[in-house]
């Protein structure tokens, strides 16, 4: 009989082993806490699993990732060289896209310049410009970056996209690798999808920040929903002090939870949440790796495989 196995920190381990058991009549579900034998595990379903999470998993077919990004599972010291499935889903990427364009919408719409009007008291008739009139630039052009570009396109905005290989998106102009530079130039909102790999580790830092074109009022924004390890927090602090930066929504953090003494905490022009931009919600997860499950159970290829070569 097919063994599944949960090994989940930080969430609720319990409520997804239910539900798996719920959905998978004819698979054995066990917790990390359990009596199993290690050998009978086929498959492990896992979020931030422990440094003992793999050891005896001698039969494992492939693991399982809840998370969309899977940077700090491919650190795991002893993860196996298997398959790694990582969270792929209609639910997750309609969560995501429903904060990037909140976050774009307050910033073009100036709701800094206007929530300090309000605090001083004071009436200015200044007139926000078009959603066409501001260019949004999306770095990562993946599920998650390429729903993002739908989406703010169909409200109006002009778009630039930046991604590691070439990519072709109607009405929207795209940048590759080396264009980076060029997109910057272009950008007004700036909004981070990318995995978090060597190559995009502090991607999001001062001297980035001055490549980006000033023209919107207060200066140009970002928007970082992938991970903390992209942005220099110090660097963005100093942007949004003097002015290279109008302002920052930021959902995830170098360190997490955000240390109390953070001074992003106090900035005004800093909107700041706790990496809830998407969470992988567990109807849709069980129905995805379920359905994943069962299928390769009867022969058919395993989906959205982590690629270790890109790291991503
Ligand atoms: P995908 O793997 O589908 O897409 C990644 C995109 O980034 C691709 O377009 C890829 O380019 C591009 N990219 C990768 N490396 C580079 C590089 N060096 N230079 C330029 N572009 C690059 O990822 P998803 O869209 O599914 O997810 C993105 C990230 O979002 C996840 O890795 C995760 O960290 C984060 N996330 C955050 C959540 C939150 O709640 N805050 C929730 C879910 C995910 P190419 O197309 O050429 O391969
Ligand atoms: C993810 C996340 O990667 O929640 O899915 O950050």
């Amino acid at each position: 009989m097919t063994t599944l196995l949960l090994h989940l920190s930080d969430v609720d381990e319990a409520g997804w082993a239910r539900r798996y058991a719920e959905a998978l009549p004819g698979v054995t579900v066990v917790r990390q806490s359990d009596s199993f034998d290690p050998a009978a595990i086929d498959y492990i379903f896992v979020w931030k699993p422990k440094p003992t999470a793999f050891d005896g998993l001698a039969n494992l077919k492939a693991v399982l990732s809840l998370g969309a990004g899977v940077d700090a599972l491919l650190k795991h010291p002893a993860l196996p060289d298997l398959p790694i499935v990582r969270f792929v889903d209609s639910d997750l990427t309609q969560r995501m896209t429903d904060y990037v364009v909140a976050q774009v919408s307050f910033h073009q719409r100036l709701g800094t310049r206007f929530k300090r009007d309000q605090a001083a008291r004071r009436w200015t008739q200044l007139y926000p410009p078009a959603a066409s009139e501001t260019t949004v630039g999306v770095m990562g052009l993946g599920e998650l970056g390429s729903d993002a570009v739908s989406k703010l396109r169909a409200l109006g905005f002009t778009v630039v996209g930046w991604s590691r290989s070439p990519k072709s998106i109607e009405g929207v102009e795209t940048f590759a690798a080396d264009g980076l530079d060029d997109f910057l130039a272009r950008t007004d909102i700036l909004v981070c999808l990318l995995p978090l790999t060597p190559a995009t580790t502090g991607i999001l830092d001062y001297r980035l920040f001055r490549k980006l074109r000033r023209q919107l009022d207060g200066g140009p924004v970002i928007v970082n929903a992938a991970r903390g390890g992209h942005q220099v927090e110090a660097d963005i602090v100093r942007a949004l002090g003097d002015g290279t930066l109008g302002a920052a929504s930021l959902d995830v953090f170098e360190a997490e939870p955000l240390p109390a003494d953070s001074p992003l905490w106090a900035l005004d022009n800093a909107y700041l949440t706790p990496h809830i931009a998407a969470i992988s919600n567990v109807e849709a997860g069980v129905r995805y790796f379920s359905r994943i499950i069962v299928e390769h159970e009867a022969g058919k290829p395993l989906p959205n495989v982590v690629d270790r070569g890109r790291g991503y």
